[in-house]
């Protein structure tokens, strides 16, 4: 299919917001006797291509994730390196017309200077066509129970399905229709956990770093061809 296909399928299938778990980064370096470094490095490039490629195809919200509550706990000059790209991106995040960039995640959490440049970048580049959203020092049932918390210190003593919603981190944003995960593991990771309940998933056995333009292609032909019941049936 060419990109004018791609584009028509999908408006056609409603495909309005697609998630990616960008794993394999490390396996990816380690197998061609890099540091692991390295392959966050070529991790961020394909961030990039992809991110703006699913924008250039109609998709209005894309969801990466980059940071986890967990991921704290690898080396240190690990974390330092990807916390480097991070910095490095915040610098080119402007660049890119037409996106709004959210940072979804503990940003106490993150180094002060990153957390401010983050709040920075989402207010500059409010309102725009695409929406960017990146997980940073995020874990899905924290952010459910930040919810909860917010509301509780609000004096409700019960809580719907719309106003837990409306205290995540994603709040506004329509729930990921598909949910993509690379690097041949087949979980969830507690990303997104309230906002996948009724997503697509989709695993591909290749490494982020190798992800590109075409697997994406392959992962929306897929997803146009699942039957989305909600828990109900099908229409006839
Ligand atoms: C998972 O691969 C990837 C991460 C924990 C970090 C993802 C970071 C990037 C793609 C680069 C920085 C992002 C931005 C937004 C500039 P892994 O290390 O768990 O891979 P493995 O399972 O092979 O070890």
């Amino acid at each position: 299919m060419n990109k004018n296909e791609i584009t028509q399928l999908v408006k056609d299938c409603a495909l309005r917001h697609i998630a990616f778990i960008m794993d394999g980064n490390g396996r990816w370096a380690t197998s061609r006797l890099m540091p692991r470094e390295m392959g966050h490095a070529a991790g961020a490039k394909t961030f990039k291509k992809v991110a703006l490629y699913c924008r250039s195809i109609g998709i209005e919200h894309c969801t990466v994730y980059a940071f986890s509550t967990e991921n704290w706990n690898r080396p240190k000059a690990e974390v330092a390196a990807i916390m480097k790209l991070l910095d490095q991106y915040l610098d080119e995040g402007e660049e890119h017309e037409n996106v709004s960039y959210r940072f979804i995640g503990d940003k106490n959490g993150l180094p002060t200077e990153i957390a401010e440049r983050t709040r920075a970048l989402e207010a500059k580049t409010a309102g725009r066509d695409f929406i960017l959203n990146i997980a940073l020092n995020y874990g899905g049932r924290a952010e459910i129970v930040n919810a909860v918390n917010s509301l509780i210190a609000e004096g409700k003593t019960s809580v719907t399905d719309a106003d837990i919603a409306s205290r995540l981190y994603t709040a506004g944003c329509p729930d990921p229709d598909l949910v993509v995960r690379t690097g041949n593991e087949l979980r969830i990771s507690n990303f997104l956990m309230w906002q996948s309940a009724y997503s697509e998933l989709y695993f591909s056995d290749k490494m982020w770093p190798d992800f590109g333009t075409e697997d994406v292609d392959a992962a929306v032909v897929e997803f146009s061809r699942r039957k989305r019941r909600f828990g109900g049936l099908d229409k006839k």
